[in-house]
């Protein structure tokens, strides 16, 4: 029997098999930054996974990088996305929503007042865009700004926002949320040992001052929602966004991964961005990582049924994460149980624009009449 078709439970919550459709920003919240009927109807389409985990959703205005990216601090926010928990659990599904500061990869004219954005260190992001308006007004893609070191108060005030973004997402009726550490948004912009600097216990040269931030994060949401509804997103040695190698990475990541194998977590996922154009996770380190963490593991990047099946088999990972399959076939599950040919997925509409691209793509069944 394939194990990808076979039940798991991941902290509070029953998978019926173990895909996970990966977080992905589709940046098509145009009022409000509200997730809305049409973004509930693209979940529902997918709800055949073990696991729906939501685009990337600001937790603060401070949080927010690019337009049209749906947000989890306002009422508003939150009853739009209680249209998406109820369609996808009325399929049978279950969803987590992924809890986003996107930290220095943002623009002034995204922060209130058109005040700077923040991050660990004053150091902005090089070769590094956003999405915002143009100087006409436009949308399209913009060079980050200079970003401000957040001071340790305020450090406190963002712990008390994700508090409050994970216990609206339990109002909007999510299973559980994860917390997005990845990518070289705000929270790996902690931990990179090349970028924070800081001279305080929330960075420097030792380790558990540059993890201080994210487990703050991570114990903060557990006590107010419970660790068995709290998952966590890391890309170990990722490079998006101007990350840079540093020393003792591998033990860093490790040391991460020790610690939050205590803290009982519903999974722990690990972005390989190979796909994305970055280097790959290296050989051997899934290995290491696992054998320090004991959470259920997640694992996306690059994934079809074949390698996904050889990692279960091999005991690498418990999940796995699928990206861009999930953007172009919505009945994923059932493509891959059956052998059945996948859609390929339209870059051009990625990110923005409405149904097109979005929820038109078809299902294997329609595509035979
Ligand atoms: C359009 C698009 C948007 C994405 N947005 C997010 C996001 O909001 N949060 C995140 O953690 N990763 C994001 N990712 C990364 C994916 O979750 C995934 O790790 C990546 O696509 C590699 O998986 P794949 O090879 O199966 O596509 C995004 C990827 C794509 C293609």
């Amino acid at each position: 029997m394939e194990k990808l078709f076979t039940p798991f439970q991941a902290g509070d919550t029953d998978l019926v098999n173990r895909v996970v459709m990966a977080p992905m920003t589709r940046s098509r919240a145009m009022s409000g930054d509200t997730a809305d009927e049409l973004t509930a109807k693209y979940y529902q389409q997918r709800a055949s996974a073990g696991l729906l985990i939501t685009e990337g959703s600001q937790i603060s205005v401070q949080g927010q990088g690019y337009l049209f990216t749906p947000g989890i601090y306002s009422g508003a926010q939150v009853q739009g996305w209680q249209k998406v928990t109820k369609a996808v659990h009325n399929a049978g599904g279950k969803i987590y929503i992924q809890l986003w500061h996107v930290g220095r990869i943002s623009h002034n004219s995204l922060q209130t007042d058109g005040q700077a954005p923040v991050s660990s260190v004053a150091a902005t992001a090089s070769n590094s865009t956003c999405y915002a308006r143009d100087e006409s007004g436009r949308p399209g893609p913009v060079p980050v700004s200079e970003p401000r070191a957040l001071s340790v108060p305020e450090i406190k005030a963002v712990v008390q926002d994700y508090v409050q973004a994970a216990k609206n997402a339990i109002r909007a009726g999510f299973d559980g949320v994860e917390i997005h550490a990845a990518n070289g948004y705000l929270l790996e912009q902690f931990i990179n040992g090349g970028l924070n600097i800081r001279k305080d216990e929330y960075g420097g040269a030792d380790p558990e001052n540059r993890l201080r931030f994210v487990l703050e994060v991570t114990d903060a949401i557990s006590a107010a929602i419970g660790a068995g509804k709290t998952g966590i997103r890391l890309a170990p040695f990722g490079r998006l966004f101007d990350m840079h190698a540093f020393d003792n990475e591998e033990e860093t990541w490790l040391l991460l991964a020790d610690k939050l194998s205590a803290r009982s977590l519903s999974y722990v996922h690990l972005s390989d961005q190979q796909t994305l154009g970055e280097q790959a996770i290296p050989a051997g380190f899934i290995e290491k990582f696992r054998a320090a963490c004991s959470a259920p593991l997640i694992i996306a990047g690059g994934f079809d049924k074949q390698r996904a099946e050889a990692y279960l088999q091999e005991g690498k990972a418990d999940l796995i994460g699928f990206g861009r399959p999930y953007i172009a076939n919505p009945d994923l599950v059932e493509r891959m149980a059956n052998d059945w040919p996948l859609n390929e997925v339209n870059r051009a509409t990625m990110y923005g624009g409405d149904e097109k691209g979005y929820t038109d793509y078809t299902f294997w069944a329609d595509s035979q009449d």
